[in-house]
């Protein structure tokens, strides 16, 4: 093998296995004080701390949202330094929190949950990040304006098909639960993304295999993007806030992995952290 060759082969998809029964396997969890929850994570070598409140309207973070970040610490290649980035579905702050310790020159922190723009603030602060650096926007991606493109998009989309049984018109539902499919907010990224990213820009995404991953793939591939799966982790379906309505959930499910739309086994599934980017033309036409 030439050395050009090893210089361009792709990266090893990295392979992570959360035993079964592992809840905060990602992260440390702090104790309970005054209402409020912490976690711990280590972000390319700085120690970043998000705090949200017990049983809040805010998700707390989960291990599925977690593997984005244990996949920047595995891929050095994915470029955070000094980029301008979009966090979908911002929730805690966590993403925000961790691009701008790694080094991003900017962070557009977006959710359809108002009280997620008060917390990202407030863990921005807590971990030392200038006021200048983070841009916080309530609303839905549907309708955002985009004024500058971003060279990096990150996203960990709600996951759960909907159910009137489980359904409720708050925060969680919002971060947990996606439309008939699930789908909902990947549909809308995907729909968008050619607006969000600049010419040459990534989208960083923690994907369900319980939401169609090969559709995903297909429609950035037929829509001119390079996409790599950056690291695969197996874990269980967090169905812990739906603990009341597991059945209820899971029969939700069934029908989605019978017509191949979905994927777990038993209780344990998949999420992949895709790297989509874009493939210009060399005259930069995009065509
Ligand atoms: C699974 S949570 C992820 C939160 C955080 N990024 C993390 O990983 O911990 C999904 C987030 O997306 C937000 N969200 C859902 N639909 C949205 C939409 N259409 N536009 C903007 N945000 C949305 C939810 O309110 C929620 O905070």
């Amino acid at each position: 093998m030439r050395s050009a060759d090893v210089v361009n082969a792709p990266p090893q998809t990295v392979r992570v296995r959360i035993p079964a029964g592992a809840a905060n396997a990602l992260c440390q969890v702090g104790p309970i004080r005054s209402g409020m929850v912490s976690a711990e994570v280590e972000v390319r070598g700085r120690r970043v701390e998000i705090q949200t409140s017990d049983e809040g309207p805010v998700l707390f973070p989960t291990d599925v949202g977690l593997t984005l970040l244990s996949a920047l610490n595995a891929d050095p290649g994915l470029l955070v330094s000094g980029a301008r980035a979009l966090d979908v579905g911002c929730g805690s702050g966590l993403y925000t929190v961790a691009l701008a310790m790694a080094g991003a020159a900017h962070v557009t922190a977006l959710d359809v949950n108002p009280a997620c723009a008060d917390v990202t603030r407030e863990n921005a602060t807590r971990n030392g990040i200038r006021p200048a650096q983070v841009a916080t926007i309530v609303g839905d991606l549907a309708e955002l304006a985009v004024v500058e493109p971003w060279d990096l998009v990150v996203c960990n989309p709600p996951h759960f098909p909907h159910d009137p049984i489980y359904a409720a018109d708050d925060g969680i539902e919002a971060a947990l639960v996606g439309g008939s499919d699930g789908r909902a907010l990947y549909d809308v990224l995907l729909a968008r993304l050619d607006e969000l990213l600049a010419p040459g820009g990534t989208l960083l995404l923690t994907h369900s295999s319980l939401t169609d991953i090969s559709r995903t793939r297909r429609t950035l591939q037929r829509n001119g993007y390079e996409c790599r799966t950056v690291q695969v982790c197996e874990l269980d379906i967090p169905l812990r806030r739906y603990a009341a309505h597991r059945d209820v959930l899971l029969s939700r499910l069934y029908p989605l992995r019978a017509a191949e739309r979905a994927a777990f086994r038993g209780l344990r599934f998949e999420v992949h952290t895709l790297a989509a980017t874009r493939i210009d033309s060399q005259d930069g036409s995009g065509e």
